[in-house]
């Protein structure tokens, strides 16, 4: 028979699971910002240049815009609006959404990861 307590600490229990549930399928940008690592050789969180163009404010951008950056044609011609979803399908794979661009990244496998990365593109 349940007495009060264990119905008390079944309710618990039942919030945790779902709280960490949730947190599974949350966009966690901080996860995204150790992430980055992979990205930041190339491209700085600022408007300044690299390798890649500055990806400071890119969520919302047209593609192919950052200024003062030398963009491949494919890439000065995309044009793309950087959302979530174009941004997810990017770095799934950059050739297939801008065909002939030049960025040296095979893609992001893990849903995730790009997930994460996008959430912290967002605080940029
Ligand atoms: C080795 C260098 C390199 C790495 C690593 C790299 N990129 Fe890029 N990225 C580029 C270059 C170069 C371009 C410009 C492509 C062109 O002009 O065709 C670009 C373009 C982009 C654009 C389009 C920007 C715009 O202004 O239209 C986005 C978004 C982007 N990269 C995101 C990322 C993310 C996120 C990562 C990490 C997961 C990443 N890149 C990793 C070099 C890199």
């Amino acid at each position: 028979m349940m007495n009060k307590r264990a119905v008390r600490v079944g309710v618990v229990l039942g919030l945790f699971v779902l709280g960490a549930v949730g947190r599974l399928h949350a966009q966690d940008a901080d996860k995204g910002k150790q992430l980055y690592a992979m990205c930041v050789v190339c491209h700085a969180v600022t408007k300044v240049n690299g390798t890649g163009p500055g990806l400071a404010g890119v969520m919302g951008r047209k593609s192919g815009t950052a200024a003062g950056f030398r963009y491949s044609r494919a890439m000065k011609s995309a044009n793309l609006v950087w959302d979530e979803k174009i941004l997810d399908a990017y770095l799934t794979d950059p050739q297939k959404v801008a065909p002939g661009s030049v960025m040296p990244l095979s893609g992001v496998k893990d849903p995730k990861d790009r997930l994460d990365i996008i959430a912290y593109l967002k605080t940029l």
